[in-house]
């Protein structure tokens, strides 16, 4: 299998992955993990849409979130595996908080009910907050008044998530021998060094 696109800066190499990913249908083409300890100094992990504003990537979160504070103090650890070819990613970046006009343009393309999501988390309980049951929440969502027009809640946020270090691992090699490659941002622009896969 082809190991994609040469390219000296790894984030051209990661948009064109995730491109070719997309047209083989990958279920995880627009996915990544994101990692980071929280404030009890305990890893997390989840599984986020990652996206591409201006070729910049980013992560959209409600501010609500007990998560929202550590992921923007930063650094997190970003994982992306896209099986359709054979590619993982691992990323540490730092973070910087997108512009909320940027957030709300893409806001509006959401589907319905996430959107119902944004303004419960700040009109009736924060996100990862306990609720009595299922039925309650339901119930809430449903008298759930939301302004008209439809704007998004002041919530509704996001990161960019600005890479240190991308390392690329390629398991489709020919010779069946991985091809793992580390880059790192210096001040000069980004080196690279093979690692022992
Ligand atoms: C496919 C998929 C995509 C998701 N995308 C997002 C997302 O873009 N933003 C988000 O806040 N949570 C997203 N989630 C939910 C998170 O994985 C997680 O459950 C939620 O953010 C609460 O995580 P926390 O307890 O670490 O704060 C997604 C989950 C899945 C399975």
């Amino acid at each position: 299998m082809t190991s994609g696109v040469q390219s000296d800066d790894p984030m051209v190499r990661l948009l064109a992955d995730r491109t070719r990913a997309r047209a083989e249908k990958d279920p995880c083409a627009n996915l990544c993990t994101l990692a980071n300890i929280d404030t009890q100094g305990a890893p997390q992990a989840r599984t986020l849409v990652l996206r591409e504003l201006d070729d910049q990537l980013a992560v959209f979160i409600n501010t609500t979130s007990p998560k929202w504070q550590s992921l923007l103090a930063g650094p997190v650890s970003v994982v992306v595996w896209l099986p359709s070819i054979q590619l993982q990613y691992r990323l540490s970046c730092q973070t910087a908080a997108i512009p909320q006009h940027t957030v709300h343009d893409s806001w509006h393309m959401r589907p319905e009910p996430p959107k119902r999501m944004d303004w419960f988390y700040s009109e009736v309980a924060p996100q990862s907050s306990a609720i009595g049951d299922r039925q309650r929440l339901l119930g809430a969502l449903e008298e759930l008044q939301l302004p008209q027009p439809l704007t998004p809640p002041a919530s509704a946020h996001g990161l960019f998530l600005e890479p240190e270090s991308i390392e690329r691992l390629h398991l489709g090699e020919d010779n069946g021998i991985h091809d793992r490659q580390l880059y790192r941002l210096t001040t000069t622009g980004w080196s690279v060094t093979t690692l022992v896969p």
